[in-house]
C-alpha cells in the first residue's frame, strides 16, 4: 500500500462538476432517497415517454429482479445522436485514428447520424428484426460504432465478440445467442500487420450449431485484398448501405428491453452472456462518464480499450456520444510504428482526457521515461484507468510522466456486470492513494464481508459485494436467469457478490485486491481457469490440467498451467508449443499460456479435488508458503511439483 496521498487540487475542484461537500450531500441522497435521486440523473436522456417509477429491484436469492425506470420508453441510438443534431450536428462525435498515422477521420454528428441510418436500414434488408441478435466481430474503425448505434437504433441487441478471439469462441457466442446477422470485416489492421478476421467468421461458421441461425454476414472492406466469399451468405456492407436510405426512425424501447449481451468469463462452465437493458444502463454510461472524467463541452476524450470488452462499449460509445461528447477511436496499438505512438495521438488531437489500462501504463514504463519523445501533452487534464488493479509504481509513472504531475488519476474499479464504473475518485472531489480505487459512486454501497457471510467493519479485508443495485447493473444471463442468480446471489444472500477481495482503509477506501474466484486478470483481460483447463484437456495429450494466476511484470497476472500427460506421451518442448497452439485455437491469442509445468501428479484431497491454493503457491514460488499439506491423498507430490518448476516453460 502507498502512504502518499494526492490531495485534490484547488484549480480542479473550482471548475469541477463536483467538489467534496457535493459528493458527500449527493451521495447520501442516492443511498437514502434513490427514487428522488436517480429520478433526478434519468432526465439526462430524452424519454419518448417519461418513466413514474424509478427503483423496483430485489436481490431476494429466490426472485433477482431488476428494473429501473420501467415504464419509460426510449432509444439509445436517439439518445446518443438524434437529440444532439440541432445543437451539435457539426460537432466532431468520434475521431477515428487508424492503425497508420496518416490515416484519420473526423465524423460529425450528422455524418454519424446519416451512416447509422443507412446501416440500420441496412441490417433491416437483411431481415433483422426488433429483439434479434446481431454478433459483431469487428476491428476498431468506425462501423464497428455505427453498427452498435444501428442496431439499438432498430431494437435489435448486438453480441460483440472481440476480434481477437479464435473462430471455436465466436461460434460458441453466436450459438449461445442465436444470432441472425454476423457483422465483421475482410480483414483487420493492427501494427501494421493484416489479421483474416472474416476468414475466422468462415471458420466459425463450419459449426453447423453456430450456423443454424445465421442468414447473412455482412462485411466491410477494411483492407484492399481478396476473401473468400460464400454467396449464400455473404454480403458486402459497402453494398449494403450504398442502396439505403439515410433515415430510419428510432424504435421505441421499454427501458427494461434487452440493449446488448456480453460475454464474459467465470469461475465455472462456458463464458456467460450478461445481458443489459436499455434506460438504466443509458443513464449509468452517460452519468460516470460525465463525473469521472470531469467531461465538458467541447472536450476530447480518448479510451483505448477495445469495443469488444465492456469498455468500450460504456466509454468509447454509449457515454460519450449521450453526452455529446467528441470521443476518439483509435485502431492501433501503443507500439506501433514506434513506442511513442500514446504521445503522438495525444498532440495531434489534443486529447483532454486519457483511459487506459494498467498493463498498457507498465509497458510503456519499461520503455523508459522518454518513450513518449517530445510529444506535446500540455493538452491532458484528467487520466483514468480500469481493468486491474494498478501497483503504486505504475500509478506514480502514469502520474509523472505521462500527467505531467498535473492531472488526476481516476483510478475506475468495475465490471462488464456492472455495465459502469463503481468506485472511483472524482477529480474535482476525492484525494488520491496510488493503488486505491477510493470511494463508491452514487447508489454504490459496498460492504465487505468474511467467509460466513458476516459485514466486517472498519479498517479490514474481506470479500467485496454490493448491497443494492445501481441502475447499470446486469439484469440476467442471457437464457439462464437461474445462472444468474447462482453466480451472483447466493453465495452470501440479498447481495451481489463481485468476486473480488478488498482492502478498506481507516479514510474508508477501497483497495481491490484481486478475484477470490477461479477467474485470473491477464492484461486486463478476464479468464476463466477453468475455460483454460477444458481447452486443454481437449488436447489428446492431455489427462488433467490445472491453471492458475501468478505475478507476471507486464499483464499483471500470467496463464501458469500444470499438465499431467495421458500415458503413451513424452514430454517435450514440441508438445509445450503444441498445447500452446491448441489454447491459441480454442481460445485466442489472449488466453496462450505463459509458463506450462509438466506434473505427473496433482496434489489432490482424498475426496479427488484439486488443491489450487498449492498450484497457486508454486506458480508464485512461494513455497514457505504452502500450508497445511498433510491432509493431500500423496503429499509427495508437492515435492516433485516444486522440483519440476524448474522445467517449466
Ligand atoms: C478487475 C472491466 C482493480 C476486477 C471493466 C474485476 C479491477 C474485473 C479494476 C472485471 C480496478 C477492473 N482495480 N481491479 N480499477 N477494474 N478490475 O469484466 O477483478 O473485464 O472484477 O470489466 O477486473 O473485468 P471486466
Amino acid at each position: 500500500m502507498s502512504e502518499k496521498v494526492y490531495p485534490v487540487s484547488p484549480e480542479v475542484a473550482a471548475q469541477a462538476h463536483i467538489d467534496n461537500a457535493k459528493y458527500e450531500a449527493m451521495y447520501e441522497q442516492s443511498i437514502n432517497d434513490p427514487d428522488t435521486f436517480w429520478g433526478e440523473e434519468g432526465k439526462r436522456l430524452d424519454w419518448f415517454k417519461p418513466y413514474t417509477k424509478v427503483k423496483n429491484t430485489t436481490f431476494d436469492p429466490h426472485n433477482v429482479d431488476i428494473r429501473w425506470f420501467e415504464d419509460g420508453t426510449l432509444n439509445a441510438s436517439y439518445n446518443c445522436l438524434d437529440r444532439h443534431l440541432e445543437t451539435r450536428g457539426d460537432q466532431v462525435a468520434i475521431i477515428w485514428e487508424g492503425d497508420d498515422p496518416s490515416e484519420s477521420e473526423n465524423i460529425t454528428y450528422r455524418d454519424l447520424y446519416e451512416r447509422v441510418c443507412r446501416f440500420s436500414n441496412a441490417l433491416k434488408s437483411q431481415g433483422v428484426e426488433k429483439g434479434d441478435v446481431v454478433t459483431l466481430y469487428m476491428p476498431m474503425i468506425p462501423e464497428a460504432a455505427i453498427a452498435m448505434l444501428a442496431c439499438t437504433r432498430i431494437g435489435a441487441v448486438h453480441s460483440i465478440v472481440f476480434g481477437g478471439f479464435s473462430p471455436e469462441a465466436l461460434a460458441a457466442r453466436i450459438e449461445g445467442a442465436s444470432s441472425k446477422v454476423v457483422v465483421t470485416s475482410n480483414y483487420s489492421l493492427r501494427g501494421g500487420k493484416v489479421v483474416p478476421l472474416k476468414a475466422n467468421v468462415d471458420k466459425a461458421l463450419e459449426h453447423p450449431a453456430a450456423a443454424a441461425h445465421v442468414e447473412s454476414v455482412i462485411v466491410v472492406k477494411r483492407v484492399d485484398q481478396d476473401v473468400a466469399w460464400n454467396e449464400k451468405v455473404d454480403v458486402w456492407y459497402e453494398g449494403l448501405v450504398a442502396a439505403a436510405s439515410a433515415e430510419c426512425a428510432p424504435e421505441e424501447m421499454e427501458a427494461e428491453a434487452p440493449m446488448f449481451i456480453l460475454y464474459t468469463s467465470g469461475s465455472t462452465g462456458a463464458p456467460k452472456g450478461l445481458k443489459h437493458t436499455t434506460g438504466g444502463y443509458m443513464v449509468y454510461a452517460a452519468m460516470t462518464h460525465e463525473y469521472a472524467f470531469d467531461y465538458k463541452e467541447g472536450d476530447i476524450y480518448w479510451c483505448t480499450a477495445d469495443v469488444g470488452w465492456v469498455t468500450g462499449h460504456s466509454y468509447i460509445v454509449y457515454g460519450p456520444l449521450a453526452n455529446g461528447g467528441t470521443s476518439l477511436m483509435f485502431e492501433g496499438v501503443p507500439n506501433y510504428p514506434d513506442n511513442s505512438r500514446f504521445g503522438r495521438v495525444i498532440e495531434k488531437h489534443k486529447v483532454n482526457q486519457l483511459y487506459t489500462a494498467p498493463t498498457a501504463i507498465r509497458s510503456l514504463m519499461q520503455q523508459g521515461e522518454d518513450v513518449l519523445g517530445d510529444s506535446d501533452l500540455s493538452s491532458l487534464r484528467i487520466l483514468g484507468s480500469v481493468g486491474e488493479p494498478i501497483n503504486p509504481e505504475a500509478w506514480n509513472w502514469y502520474h509523472r510522466i505521462v500527467g505531467q504531475g498535473r492531472c488526476p488519476i481516476v483510478d475506475t474499479w468495475w465490471q462488464t456486470e456492472t455495465g459502469g464504473m463503481m468506485i472511483l475518485p472524482l477529480p474535482g472531489a476525492t484525494a488520491l492513494k496510488p493503488g486505491s480505487a477510493t470511494r463508491p459512486f452514487f447508489g454504490v454501497q459496498p460492504a465487505l464481508l468474511d467467509a460466513d457471510g458476516n459485514e466486517l467493519e472498519g479498517a479490514v479485508d474481506g470479500n467485496l459485494v454490493l448491497k443494492d443495485s445501481w441502475p447499470g447493473q446486469s439484469r440476467s444471463i442471457w437464457g439462464d436467469h437461474e445462472r444468474f442468480i447462482q453466480t451472483y446471489f447466493s453465495t452470501y444472500k440479498g447481495v451481489y457478490t463481485t468476486g473480488d477481495g478488498a482492502r478498506r482503509d481507516e479514510d474508508g477506501y477501497y483497495w481491490i485486491t484481486g478475484r477470490v474466484d477461479d477467474v485470473i486478470n491477464v492484461s486486463g483481460h478476464r479468464m476463466g481457469t477453468a475455460e483454460v483447463e477444458s481447452a486443454l484437456v481437449a488436447h489428446p495429450a492431455v489427462a488433467e490440467a490445472a491453471v492458475v494466476g501468478y505475478p507476471h511484470e507486464l499483464k499483471g497476472q500470467g496463464i501458469y498451467v500444470y499438465v499431467t500427460l495421458q500415458s503413451g506421451y513424452e514430454q517435450s518442448d514440441e508438445l509445450m508449443k503444441e498445447l500452446r497452439l491448441h489454447v491459441r485455437k480454442e481460445i485466442g491469442p489472449i488466453a496462450s499460456p505463459d509458463l506450462i509445468q509438466f506434473s505427473p501428479g496433482m496434489p489432490k484431497t482424498r475426496s479427488g479435488k484439486i488443491m489450487r491454493r498449492i498450484l497457486r503457491k508454486i506458480a508464485e514460488d512461494d513455497f514457505d508458503a504452502l500450508g497445511d499439506t498433510s491432509t493431500l491423498s500423496d503429499p509427495t507430490v508437492v515435492d516433485d511439483l516444486i522440483e519440476n518448476r524448474m522445467n517449466r516453460k
